[in-house]
């Protein structure tokens, strides 16, 4: 098999798969990528994957190319896994990517083949790329497309590759579905849904998911701005409503929000999309689960005014994370960055500090103040937010901290601290929806 395109998702599935014992070729056009793949070296944080990397290379069983020619005489199955990121100007999502991907590979398939989408994409374009394929490719209708949609979390890409809790397979013929089992031999177990269906659903599955996912924060979200206003704790309710196992706890921890290369512009393509087919109206609550989500970053830097006694212009802050969300060095769309950048224009000192995230944070936040642990950040702090639950911050000493900061002033961003033992070592500890 081959898997084009090598980034979060991409290169987890190529080295997973050849882990599992397929003959795999990872293909991208970033010759740099490709390069750092083929010498063992994973250009993302992903815990777990350069190991398995190393294990995959040593097996003889993973190769890397950049020639889509190469790709199409190597593999039997293809797997397209480049990115849609959100067009700039619109909320739809571009697909200058998916489109270069499968038109390439197909110029060049010349025999029987699966081409198997795994990008997020508006529903219609695995139909619509099928009708190019064929067109273009020499072996015609033997060139077939398939859509494999993707539920990897960043932090756990392995173990959701490995041991996904579902597979969802949108084919157009038996044929298709066979080589896809095929294709998920090792990872499909008798207690293993696969849920086999026509493209089209397979594709909305995807977006369909992630916007629960969406809404189910920006809820728990909601509730804790209710929380504020009416002297309750969003923590207990959220806990007792999670309880109800018809609602579930997961995904209901409040905080910043969402943020990363998926779930925001996955709510917005899918919301765009929904309106070119008439049906916008269906899925307008989409807007407002949006809306909720941008609103807390607004609302974080709200409370660090507050806890500062009006205004953070000239006060040091100290920012604990940056990425997305933890066991990550995602900063796209990162709430975080966000935050500090407000602080920034409010006139704040802010020192920033992340385990892994920072060198992406470099590259497009050359001006911030970069500091070498939790603690070189907090040094004469007047205030400190925690933006990232990492693990490690959940761990810092509350008393050892506040030897360092001028003030013992915690914002809570992520609903991660424990309050108790901040507040026990003097501190004055805020998160939104928590009595004060
Ligand atoms: C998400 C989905 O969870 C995956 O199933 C999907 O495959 C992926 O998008 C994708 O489309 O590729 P991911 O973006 O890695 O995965 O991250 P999540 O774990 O979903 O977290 C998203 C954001 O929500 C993070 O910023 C996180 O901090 C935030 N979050 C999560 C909350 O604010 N509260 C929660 O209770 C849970």
């Amino acid at each position: 098999m081959t898997v084009i395109g090598t980034g979060y998702l991409g290169a987890t599935h190529a080295i997973c798969m050849a882990a599992l014992g397929y003959e795999v070729m990872g293909v991208d056009t970033d010759s740099d990528k490709i390069v750092k793949l083929a010498g063992g070296e994973v250009p993302f944080f992903e815990p777990g994957l350069p190991e398995l990397l190393a294990k995959a290379l040593d097996s003889g069983r993973l190769r890397f190319s950049t020639s889509f020619e190469e790709a199409a005489a190597f593999g039997d199955v293809h797997f397209v896994c480049v990115g849609t990121p959100q067009l700039e100007g619109s909320h739809a999502a571009d697909m200058q990517y998916v489109d270069a991907a499968f038109e390439e590979l197909a110029l060049h398939i010349d025999r029987r083949a699966l081409l198997v989408g795994k990008s997020t994409v508006p529903v219609g374009t695995a139909s619509r790329l099928a009708g190019r394929v064929r067109s273009i490719a020499p072996a015609g209708p033997l060139a077939e497309v398939a859509w494999c949609p993707e539920f990897l979390r960043e932090g756990f890409a392995v173990e959701d590759t490995m041991r996904p809790e579902r597979l969802v397979f949108g084919v157009e013929s038996a044929w298709a579905e066979d080589m896809l089992r095929r294709s998920f031999d090792p990872v499909i177990t008798p207690d293993m849904p696969v849920v086999v269906t026509d493209m089209a659903t397979a594709e909305l599955v995807k977006v369909a998911a992630n916007s629960f996912l969406a809404t189910k924060i920006s809820y728990i979200n909601a509730m804790a701005q209710v929380c504020e206003a009416a002297g309750a704790d969003v923590q207990d309710l959220a806990t007792a409503v999670g309880l109800d196992s018809r609602i579930g706890k997961r995904f209901l921890r409040p905080g910043l929000g969402f943020g990363g290369g998926c779930l925001p512009k996955d709510i917005r393509a899918f919301t765009h999309r929904a309106e070119e087919l008439g049906v916008g109206h269906a899925v307008a609550f989409l807007r407002e689960v949006d809306a909720i989500n941008m609103s807390l970053r607004h609302r974080t830097v709200d409370l660090v005014q507050e806890i500062a006694g009006g205004s953070v212009a000239g006060l040091k802050i100290a920012a604990l994370g940056i990425a997305f969300k933890p066991d990550s060095d995602d900063i796209r769309d990162a709430p975080a960055l966000e935050v500090i950048d407000q602080l920034r224009q409010l006139g704040a000192d802010v020192r920033v500090y992340d385990p892994v995230a920072m060198d992406n944070a470099r590259a497009v936040r050359p001006e911030l103040t970069y500091c070498d642990s939790a603690l070189g950040a907090a040094r004469d702090a007047d205030v400190v937010i925690l933006l990232t639950e990492w693990a490690a911050f959940r761990e810092i000493e509350p008393a050892m901290m506040g030897r360092v900061v001028r003030q013992r002033r915690i914002i809570d961003g992520r609903h991660a601290l424990d309050s108790a033992r901040w507040r026990a070592a003097d501190w004055r500890y805020k998160a939104l929806g928590r009595p004060a």
